[in-house]
């Protein structure tokens, strides 16, 4: 089947055999976007957290044939080095990372949850970032959650 989406402002058109593949294989292995990480596989750690018209999804199950005319952005659409967004910009000032493995999917969650909810509280955090970090980087995760919305 064809699908055809936007990926970080650009047009997409791609021939897929199997419309059940999930979002997360053709994003690396098709489109060779690496950003974004696999984790569990099972929608449950949040490693693979994109954005699909604005919302943020865990790609490892969410279907290629869902994507069909919509916007979709990964960590590399987000910003750059020489533009960073917000997000990320305060990820570096509160020095986040630790392996650094599930950070883009934190990221992109964050910055879903600024989207709507400009200042958060930790509970609004808690509530909305269920994604899961081995290193346990939440404590500087929150802190820096909190710099991005000022
Ligand atoms: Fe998708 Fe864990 S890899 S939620």
């Amino acid at each position: 089947m064809k699908i055809s989406f936007v990926l970080n402002g650009v047009s997409k058109s791609l021939e897929i055999a199997d419309g059940n593949t999930p979002l997360i294989w053709v994003i690396r292995d098709i489109l060779d976007l690496k950003g974004t990480k696999f984790g569990c596989g099972k929608a449950a750690c949040g490693a693979c957290t994109l954005h699909v018209d604005g919302n943020a999804i865990r790609s490892c199950s969410y279907p290629i044939q869902l994507v069909e005319g919509k916007q979709i952005t990964t960590i590399e659409g987000l910003g750059n080095e020489e533009n960073p967004h917000p997000v990320q910009q305060a990820w570096v000032e509160e020095i986040v990372p630790q392996c650094g493995y599930c950070q883009p999917g934190f990221m992109m969650a964050t910055a879903a949850l600024l989207d709507k909810n400009p200042a958060p509280t930790d509970e609004d955090i808690d509530n909305a970032i269920t994604n899961v970090c081995r290193c346990a980087t939440y404590y500087r995760m929150r802190k820096a959650i909190h710099r991005a919305a000022e």
